[in-house]
């Protein structure tokens, strides 16, 4: 049965869709079976996984407004991924599940639908903690946080850290914070090794990856070429975060 991850900050640019398909495709490369689920009307992963989100005329939004199958919407690629995509479509999912019973729990169903055909369904999240937000932490086991090495992160962090409590008390018991992921790290200045610093102390009691993902210009790179990060012919300082993470989370499963 598959763990369900979710991807989450509301502040935006901080990595999710990058951590999201990277370590989709690092899962696969290591004989996991995964599901990506794009929950962001911007459709980045939708893109990222080599589809283009305006092309498609069904989409995630199907699922959660109509009664549309989330098998009738998923897609694969060449990277040993599955999706369920996105675009712009479900930015008015939204509003129209404004008066919807259990409206907080579209997701979940979905979830559950696919669950077993699964080792990992790792959710994208939009840069928001509106219902979408609140729909993928009350389907899922864990939340990992990509939090920017950068100082503004860290109050933004608090927020997300809020919004979780809140959901777990009523939404969720079970849901746990894995970790905050630092991405977009550059080691040559002060500040990002400082922030580094401040997340292990000002959130102590929340796992801090080790794997730190350094910050590359290949990353925007292979999003544009639709390829995962691994593809690129050089080495890229950050890749192989991804890499170690899909590892601790294999182990940390069986
Ligand atoms: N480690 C990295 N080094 C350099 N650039 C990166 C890195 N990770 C992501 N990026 C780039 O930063 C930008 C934002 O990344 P991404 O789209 O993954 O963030 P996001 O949190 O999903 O954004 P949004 O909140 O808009 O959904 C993209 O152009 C991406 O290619
Ligand atoms: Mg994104």
């Amino acid at each position: 049965m598959a763990a369900v991850i979710v991807l989450a900050n509301q502040k935006g640019g901080v990595g999710k869709t990058t951590s999201t398909y990277n370590l989709g495709v690092a899962l696969a490369d290591v004989g996991q079976k995964v599901l990506l689920m794009d929950l962001d009307p911007q459709g980045g992963l939708t893109y990222y996984s080599g589809f283009e989100p305006e092309d498609l005329g069904k989409t995630i939004y199907h699922c959660l407004t109509r009664s549309t199958s989330p098998r009738d919407i998923m897609l694969s690629n060449d990277f040993g991924v599955d999706l369920l995509p996105a675009n712009i479509d479900l930015s008015l999912a939204e509003f129209q599940l404004m008066n919807v019973p259990a409206r907080e729990r579209r997701i979940t169903r979905i979830v559950n639908e696919l669950r077993d055909d699964y080792d990992f369904m790792l959710i994208d999240c939009q840069p928001s903690l509106g219902l979408l937000t609140i729909n993928a932490l009350a389907a899922a086991d864990e939340v990992i946080i990509p939090v920017a090495c950068e100082y503004l992160s860290i109050r933004g962090t608090r927020a997300l850290l809020r919004l979780i409590s809140k959901v777990k008390g009523s939404l969720n018991s079970k849901l746990h914070i894995a970790g905050l992921l630092p991405t977009l790290f550059d080691s040559r200045t002060r500040h990002g090794r400082e922030t580094l610093d401040r997340l292990a102390r000002e959130f102590p009691d929340i796992h801090l990856y080790p794997h730190t993902v350094a910050r590359s210009v290949r990353f925007a790179e292979s999003a544009a070429e639709q390829k995962p990060i691994y593809e690129a012919k050089v080495q890229v300082p950050g890749a192989l975060a991804y890499r170690e993470l899909a590892r601790e989370l294999v182990r940390k499963k069986s």
